[in-house]
């Protein structure tokens, strides 16, 4: 029977199976895309959704199926090609050159040209400009990509997507990075986009963001179509039992009562730079403290400033009751502290070596012997961390680059833990995380505050640091603005001394 109200599907994957060096990632995946809506596709991590995107794209070939598009299969060799059709793209993994500037990374491959054959940089830059504060994303466009943070790179990539007037818009994870505020400009453009007649494919491991702004949702699950539904006829707690295949109630482990009081860590007054203005605040042992407050508050910064990767120029810290004086992260991991960076490519993950490769990085020196390194041991002890969190991997001995978003997060936080740490700070430790591994990594951290680890939880999700957290410190702009414990706990409180703005509430939708 032929769809009526639909007509032929804008966009159709037919059967598609996708295997990589014989394990297969993809398995028979059929999945029609109707004009103008907003599709949702949601599954754990390394449940195929970016391989399946990456085929629609161009970027992979499917190893059998096809793709079409309104109706007739088409042949889409790469990203190029599947530019010319109409298809772009908003990769979970960031593809901008460091060195170029803002315009420079918009424009790449699709440079405008002078009548006399020269770059038209004044039109580039001036139509860069526009597009971002069309949607909203206030960025210089002459500033480097090196220079950006995290969220800022993420509007670059969106807009960058969207210069090229594209029909099909899929965006993979674009909500991870931004925060409630961001995250409701995203939206708002979404709807707009969608009432010009644009089709949008929309990855996103947020239930409530699926169940507000899509239309329908796909859910896969180890590779295979679980099911498509309207989002109107389906709940969050419907979509996460398809998704994980059994009964799931996201729980955070019950909130640890602090015992003792002694001061782990205490900084007075630090400044850095000109984000950092003033920040004091004392960590307890085996505490899971929380760092709240909108993007470029200094959260960030303030764990880069104590983990030695920016300069204090003025302040102090003290470990243990002894003023210390931290140059690099190599004084800060001898002290104790790790630092899971929110800038996972950037920062952490070393895409081409493997997961033992990335584990033992840093605690390297354990896994020596006779200056050689036991290869043995550390197979062992990383195997021990991929049962552990639960890490997909095909092949131990395979480059992190082929590896889903989630789990080179999670091989990144074992990374981390294998440093044996006292002292450990989490930025945004469950970006691109299933709601199931999330649960897991909560426990996990909850685990170690248990052992006498104390934990700094900077995240942007109020519910994480809520959920999470005995005490919560607000930032807002390069300052401690408040520290909140027990009944303050509330959202609106946390927004009060993020903005400063009474009652109004950000949520994630
Ligand atoms: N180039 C590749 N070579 C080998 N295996 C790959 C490659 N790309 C992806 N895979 C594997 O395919 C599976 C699906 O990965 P994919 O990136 O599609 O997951 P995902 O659903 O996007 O997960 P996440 O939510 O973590 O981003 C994973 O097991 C991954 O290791
Ligand atoms: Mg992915």
């Amino acid at each position: 029977m032929k769809e009526t109200q639909s007509g032929p599907y804008v966009l159709e994957t037919q059967h598609i199976t996708k295997e990589f060096s014989g394990v297969r990632v993809l398995d028979d995946i059929t999945v029609g895309i109707r004009s103008g809506e907003i599709m949702g596709l949601i599954g754990e991590n390394g449940a195929g959704k970016s391989t399946l995107i990456k085929i629609i794209c161009g970027i992979y070939q499917p190893t059998s199926g096809s793709v079409s598009l309104e109706g007739t299969p088409v042949e889409i060799n790469d990203y190029i090609k599947a530019k010319r059709l109409g298809i772009a793209l908003v990769p979970q993994e960031f593809n901008l050159i460091n060195t170029l500037t803002v315009w420079e990374n918009m424009f790449l491959g699709n440079e405008i040209i002078t009548a006399t054959r020269l770059l038209n940089k004044k039109q580039m830059r001036s139509r860069a400009g526009k597009q971002l504060e069309e949607l909203g994303m206030p960025l210089d466009v002459n500033l480097k990509i090196s220079d950006l943070s995290v969220a800022e790179k993420q509007q670059v990539e969106i807009s960058k997507a969207l210069l090229l007037n594209a029909g099909i818009l899929i965006m993979d994870e674009p909500t991870t990075t931004l925060t409630g505020h961001e995250i409701r400009t995203l939206f708002t453009l979404m709807r707009r986009l969608k009432a010009q007649g644009v089709t949008i494919i929309f990855v996103s491991h947020k239930l409530g963001e699926i169940k507000t702004i899509c239309d329908r949702v796909t859910v896969l699950r180890d590779g295979k179509l679980i099911s498509i539904d309207e989002i109107a006829d389906i709940n969050e707690h419907d979509i996460a039992r398809k998704m994980i295949g059994r009964d799931f109630t996201q729980v955070f482990p019950k909130k640890k009562v602090r015992t003792g009081d002694d001061i782990i860590l205490s900084a007075e007054h630090l400044v850095s730079g000109r984000v950092l203005k003033d920040v004091s605040f004392d960590l307890r042992r085996g505490e899971i403290l929380g760092f709240a407050g909108l993007v470029g508050s200094g959260r960030t910064e303030t764990a880069e400033t104590i983990m030695g990767l920016r300069p204090l120029s003025a302040g102090r810290v003290t470990v243990n009751g002894k003023s210390v004086h931290i140059q690099n992260a190599r004084d800060a991991v001898d002290l104790g502290i790790g630092y899971l960076s929110e800038d996972r490519q950037g920062k952490g993950i070393v895409q081409d070596f493997d997961i033992p490769q990335n584990i033992t990085m840093i605690s390297l020196k354990r896994y020596l012997k006779n200056f050689l390194i036991d290869k043995g041991t550390e197979l062992e002890k990383s195997s021990e961390y991929v049962r552990k969190f639960n890490i997909v991997a095909a092949s131990m001995k395979m480059g992190l680059r082929f590896f889903s978003g989630g789990n080179q997060q999670k091989v990144y936080l074992a990374r981390w833990v294998d440093t044996n740490p006292s002292i450990l700070i989490l930025d945004e430790p469950t970006r691109g995380i299933d709601v199931n591994a999330k649960k897991e990594i909560y426990d996990f951290i909850h685990s170690l505050a248990e052992q006498g680890i104390s934990c700094i939880v900077i995240s942007s999700e109020m519910e994480e640091v809520m959920g999470l957290c005995s005490r919560i410190y607000v930032m807002k702009e390069g300052r401690v603005t408040g520290c909140l414990e027990g009944d303050r706990i509330t959202e609106e409180e946390i927004m009060f001394h993020a903005t400063g703005i009474q009652g109004e509430v950000f949520d994630e939708r």
